[in-house]
């Protein structure tokens, strides 16, 4: 059986277990048979307010450690050598003059390291958080090129750096596949993501494109690209007894924990992961082989470690994205009416994970056409496995779809934003099912207005300034809303009217504790300083993943959930002497500090009084919300219209960005403040990927060659002009706090929205990312 067909198993049955279960369940009041979340029905205090983060104090003032930076007692550093070779075996390790070196306490390869079992892979089982399978140390073969083969211990990091420049390794290399072009040509097989084959059809649209009077057809590539967190990947690790102790820079901090404890045959809760701030994720930080060398290398040695790796480890260890090649074809009436949407192409993985690029992810829902091919192959390269970055599928899929909507807008002579407004859907085109909430329109018009779009000249290369040819371009951004199964929190009241709720969920920077705790300030009837969001430690309550855009709704709804259970155990509480006495759980809503009747606030009882009548010294629930089963009933996605205006210097080819606008659909807006930096955030990398960003990846060696941010570009402050964010801030009623996702989309649309405006500007049109000067001279 492939890892796929266990992966589709394992994730079937969890579904099905878990819907089962559901069904059973009160629903949440989102979900299908449900009114729109309560905090809904009135405005709050919080909610909405640009508020600053609350870990801002901290991190400025250099307080908020980070996981290299935890101390332990007797700790020894760790530095890990890589294979040169993409594929083979170790021939000879001499770790002789490196176990000499000054300051070294272990060297552990193959030869020494304890057995283990691989890691588990992620999307394999619900807390598996691997992101290769390779074993980690364990035989003498040779998987990719930086393949970690030895580690070093030593008292200081100097040491242990210097140290394994001292080990000399021997390889049979053997012929490796790392020519994507090439392995494509040799044929490739259809991709599968979380179980799903990447394959859907509408009709015969090859077929529809062929008759279709106005068509466009065209090829699209994007290149690797690798993932520069500001906060290289660390861990401080020691054994306590028989329990893993881990300080980590992690977005899955219970995964994590579960994963690893497979890895050592441990129970799950002999490994503590705790990881109270991350210097960015962005998909790469999950459990990879660094996690186990240095937990292997710290139980051998008795000493805890801290292994933290350095940009170029980063390359070598942590998967990327991997290259696409994509061709849309489009076919349309007259008038500018999709009769045929045609989506497909080729991306690498290894053989050793399970992530195919899916690209095709946003088109399935995005316009209304009358037949559609949607299609993703794969072929397996010798290399690091990639993994989930920076809206996977969607940042790539949105560059070739919306480069291809401008082309046919182009063709047709009609502006690219009526051309997308006129192909909407009604429905989702593809599963069929009503959307839950969709304001792209507004969010298009809205921005235009904003953008000055009624200015732009629409014949290319219209417009120059000097030197300068200036254009204009627009793109949608889509990202799908996701709650995953597994969240729970735990909600303690004292006595004192103040509460604490405790949920293993994660702030990389995001802005989730502020957001979190205004959130539930606001559905409690607190002030902020008397709500406390604990968060970040694998022994607290709830599976919750920071990625695919979705822990603000999957932390949402288990304080939605624990609210709840805190709800009908006050009314317990509060007994027939209390002005609450008679009333049910569902006529309840919180208001200054206490609880009131929804429609009679003047029936109310302070928290504190509950208590005290009941003598408590607290209240502690905890609850799991229901099954995401809003996700079966309506199609659910953030929406964007990005707009881009550019400058390129018409003797260098230098492309500069001189004007961007993202007009988002992203539902309740819970904090204004972080929730723009979300978006600008995201505005940037897309800007990376438009014009900067590539993994340079020697196909003969299989070795990447720029693993340094000074040859892997991303933008720096002067590539980035003044970006401007607005939003509807309609709410979504199928969303916990109304609330969709805003951390992933501003990536999605900004690459072919960079593309159409250099179109625009130029008359030169780029389908291979990233966009550079070479490109555009002449
Ligand atoms: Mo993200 S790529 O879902 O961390």
């Amino acid at each position: 059986m492939s890892i796929l067909d266990d992966a589709k198993q394992l994730v079937q049955g969890a579904a099905q277990a878990g819907m089962e279960k559901a069904v059973a369940a009160a629903p949440d009041s989102w979900i299908p048979g449900g009114e729109p979340d309560p905090l809904l029905r009135r405005k709050h205090g919080h909610v909405g307010q640009p508020l600053s983060r609350l870990d801002g104090p901290l991190k400025v003032a250099g307080a908020a450690t980070f996981a290299a930076e935890f101390a332990m007692e007797g700790m020894a550093y760790a530095s890990v050598a890589c294979s040169i070779i993409a594929k083979g075996r170790i021939t000879r390790i001499d770790t002789a003059a490196a176990e000499a070196a000054p300051g070294v306490v272990l060297v552990l390869t193959h030869r020494n390291a304890p057995r283990l079992e691989p890691l588990p892979l992620f999307m394999t089982a619900q807390k598996a958080a691997g992101g290769d399978k390779v074993p980690v140390l364990q035989d003498d073969r040779i998987h990719w090129n930086g393949q970690p083969i030895a580690v070093v211990l030593a008292e200081t990091q100097e040491e242990a750096d210097h140290a394994k420049s001292l080990i000399r390794v021997d390889y049979a290399a053997e012929e490796a596949v790392t020519d994507f072009e090439a392995a494509a040509a040799h044929g490739t097989k259809p991709a599968a993501f979380m179980g799903h084959p990447l394959h859907d059809e509408v009709g015969d649209a090859e077929a529809a494109v062929a008759d279709a009077p106005v068509r466009v057809d065209a090829t699209y590539t994007s290149p690797p690209h690798n993932h520069n967190p500001i906060e290289p990947h660390a861990v401080t690790l020691a054994w306590q007894g028989d329990t893993l102790r881990i300080h980590d820079a992690q977005q899955a901090v219970a995964h994590g924990a579960w994963t690893l404890a497979q890895v050592f045959g441990l129970p799950e809760e002999n490994v503590v992961v705790t990881s109270p701030f991350v210097g960015g994720g962005f998909g790469s930080k999950t459990i990879w082989q660094h996690h186990v060398i240095a937990a292997m290398a710290a139980r051998v040695a008795k000493r805890p470690v801290r292994l933290r790796l350095s940009r170029e480890d980063v390359y070598r260890l942590v998967g990327g994205r991997s290259p696409t090649r994509q061709r849309v074809a489009l076919g349309a009436t007259a008038e500018g009416r999709l009769t045929a949407l045609v989506h497909t192409g080729v991306t690498a993985k290894t053989p050793h994970n399970v992530m195919p690029e899916p690209f095709i992810l946003p088109t399935r829902s995005a316009y209304a056409t009358e037949t559609m091919l949607l299609d993703v192959q794969q072929v397996e390269l010798d290399m690091l496995g990639n993994t989930f970055m920076r809206a996977p599928g969607e940042a790539v899929g949105t560059f070739a779809l919306e480069s291809a909507l401008d082309e046919l807008a182009h063709a047709l002579g009609m502006d690219p934003i009526e051309l997308r407004i006129r192909n909407e859907p009604e429905k989702d085109p593809v599963s069929g099912l009503p959307f839950s909430s969709r304001h792209i329109v507004e969010a298009w018009r809205a921005g235009a207005e904003r953008f000055g779009w009624s200015k732009r000249d629409s014949r290319p290369g219209a417009r120059r300034e000097g030197e300068w040819l200036v254009g204009m371009g627009c793109a949608t951004a889509t990202y799908p809303y996701y709650r995953m199964p597994g969240g729970a929190a735990r909600l303690t009241l004292t006595a004192d009217g103040r509460a604490t709720i405790d949920i293993a969920a994660h702030e990389m920077g995001m802005g989730t504790s502020t957001a979190q705790t205004q959130i539930a300030a606001d559905r409690l009837g607190l002030s902020m300083d008397q709500v406390r969001f604990n968060y970040g430690d694998s022994t607290l309550p709830g599976v919750v993943l920071a990625g695919g855009s979705q822990q603000t709704a999957a932390i949402g709804a288990s304080v939605a959930a624990a609210y709840d259970a805190l709800v009908a155990e006050l009314l317990k509480l509060a007994g027939n002497d209390s002005p609450l006495a008679g009333l049910k759980a569902d006529e309840i809503e919180s208001r200054d500090g206490g609880l009131c009747k929804h429609d009679e606030p003047d029936r109310f009882e302070s928290y504190a009084s509950i208590l005290a009548r009941s003598r408590r010294e607290e209240v502690v629930v905890e609850a799991t919300p229901s099954m995401p089963l809003e996700t079966q009933h309506w199609s659910m996605h953030s929406h964007g219209a990005m707009f881009c205006e550019v400058r390129v210097n018409a003797v260098t080819g230098e492309p500069r960005v001189s004007r961007f606008l993202g007009s988002f659909d992203c539902g309740r807006i819970i904090n204004p403040k972080t929730a723009s930096s979300q978006f600008r955030g995201g505005i940037i990398m897309g800007l990376g990927l438009a014009l900067m960003e590539e993994t340079q990846f020697d196909a003969r060696k299989g070795r990447i060659l720029n693993p340094s941010l000074a040859e892997y570009h991303v933008p720096v402050h002067l590539d980035v002009p003044e970006i401007d964010v607005i939003w509807t801030d309609i709410p979504d009623p199928r969303a916990p706090a109304g609330a969709r996702g805003v951390g992933e989309i501003g990536i999605t649309g900004t690459g072919a929205a960079v593309a159409n405006a250099i179109f625009n500007a130029t008359g030169k049109r780029v389908r291979d990312l990233p966009i550079t000067l070479d490109k555009l001279m002449g």
